[in-house]
């Protein structure tokens, strides 16, 4: 249910903000001290979008979450400005995949899965994370040199959602320049095509794993959501393909940047490093600091007006687009004491990382066992872990991607 999402606050002094300065290196390397400054100016800013489109930006935390589980703020991009229906009108994986529906569709369709990924095989994968986990860092620790991104955390979470999907160990190279598509959302002609040639291929990779699968069924997600779709006629096969793609996606992107982020976190705040070192039963509360402190997913949370609304007494025309930025409510006083300090003892279960409402992140549970298990035996085997360059010498990967990590963590 919906909180009121007019909230309590009065509508401050919003800032006009620059798309072109949202996008810039700048900002990606720090996005949160910019948040701290337009905090003051109050909790709603517009965003400077091109003419036509609406967007707004929350960053803090009570009307973020609010907003989340709004449900006058739809999903489904046919809501959205004129930009976004053409995007969805043209790509069917976009417009039927769990995050651009809402109920009654959401509902079935998120139904549907959550029957497939269930709390059993998440945990039945546990021996297998903590065998690859052990792999990678054998390799690494015998070159006594990585790039703990490249080595550890890109391959990591892409093996166990192959495994856990059932596609198979040799299309992984594949898969990985696929979701890098997928996940930079230019506008740009180049951009788009490229786009368009990767959803045809990723249309026609899963239609042959559907039609094998359905011929001669495993135990794995891509048999268990066919079977489901089959017995009960619930899912389209271009709804089941959005399924998977989105799975694949959000397999590959996104919980490579929270060991990335969270060991980048580690790294720059020894006692912190220290700490977990000495308590490793900290590592669970650890991974939701890291997720609160720094988290993949930083603004990717795209939602439309179906009606005109108010957020914090500011105006939300019918059709705007509102971000809400889950980085800069990680970081709101208002939610968490001493907010922009990392603290691996504190107790803020509360984030927002993971979105909230109906769209919950469906991979959560996931993504913390894969992060629990690797934080605990990077810290365990390698304890004298350390950068191999200056923190100011590393660069985030590019401004237009809709998740936060850095190119490479030496
Ligand atoms: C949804 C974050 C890992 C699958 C979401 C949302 C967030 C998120 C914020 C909601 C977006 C919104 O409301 O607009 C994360 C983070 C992860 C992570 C921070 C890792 C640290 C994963 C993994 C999977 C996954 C490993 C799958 C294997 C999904 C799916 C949804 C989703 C399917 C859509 C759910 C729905 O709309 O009902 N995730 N995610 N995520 N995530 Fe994750």
């Amino acid at each position: 249910t919906a909180a009121n999402p007019e909230g309590t606050g009065n509508t401050g002094n919003p800032e006009r903000l620059p798309l072109e300065f949202l996008f810039s290196p700048e900002f990606t390397r720090d996005p949160y001290a910019e948040y701290g400054r337009l905090r003051e100016k109050g909790p709603v800013h517009p965003i400077d979008f091109p003419p036509g489109v609406s967007s707004f930006l929350v960053i803090d935390h009570e009307h973020g979450r609010a907003a989340l589980s709004d449900p006058r703020l739809a999903k489904n991009l046919r809501n959205g400005p004129d930009l976004f229906r053409e995007l969805a009108g043209g790509n069917p994986a976009l417009a039927e995949n769990l995050l651009s529906t809402d109920p009654p569709d959401h509902t079935r369709l998120r139904r549907l899965v959550s029957r497939a990924f269930t709390a059993r095989r998440v945990e039945s994968l546990r021996p297998r994370i903590q065998e690859i986990t052990d792999r990678l860092i054998d390799t690494m620790a015998a070159r006594g040199r990585a790039d703990l991104l490249d080595d550890f955390a890109f391959p990591l979470p892409i093996t166990v959602i192959c495994e856990l999907l059932g596609v198979p160990a040799g299309d992984r190279d594949d898969f990985r320049v696929w979701s890098a598509t997928l996940v930079t959302p230019s506008l740009d002609e180049e951009s788009v095509k490229r786009r368009d040639a990767v959803n045809t291929a990723i249309r026609a990779y899963f239609s042959g794993l559907i039609a094998e699968r359905r011929a001669e069924p495993r135990d794995d997600m891509v048999s268990a959501l066919v079977t489901a779709s089959d017995e009960d006629e619930l899912l389209s096969e271009p709804e089941l393909i959005a399924m998977l793609t989105l799975l694949l996606i959000a397999g590959h992107e996104t919980t490579v940047n929270l060991i990335g982020n969270g060991m980048l976190a580690l790294l720059t705040h020894p006692g912190q490093l220290r700490l977990l070192q000495e308590e490793p039963e900290l590592i669970p509360g650890a991974v939701e600091e890291f997720l609160r402190y720094d988290g993949p997913v930083e603004r990717a949370t795209l939602r439309f007006a179906t009606e005109d609304l108010r957020i914090a007494g500011v105006r939300i025309p019918e059709g705007s687009m509102v971000q809400v930025s889950l980085g800069a409510a990680g970081r709101d006083p208002g939610a968490f004491d001493d907010p922009d300090a990392l603290d691996v003892t504190r107790d803020g279960g509360h984030h927002l990382a993971f979105g909230h409402g109906v769209h919950f992140c469906l991979g959560a549970p996931l993504a913390r066992l894969e992060a629990r298990i690797a934080f605990g035996t990077l810290l365990r085997r390698l304890p004298d872990i350390a950068l191999d360059c200056a923190p100011e010498q590393l660069e985030w990967r590019g401004s237009a991607s809709i998740v936060r990590g850095l190119q490479a963590l030496p």
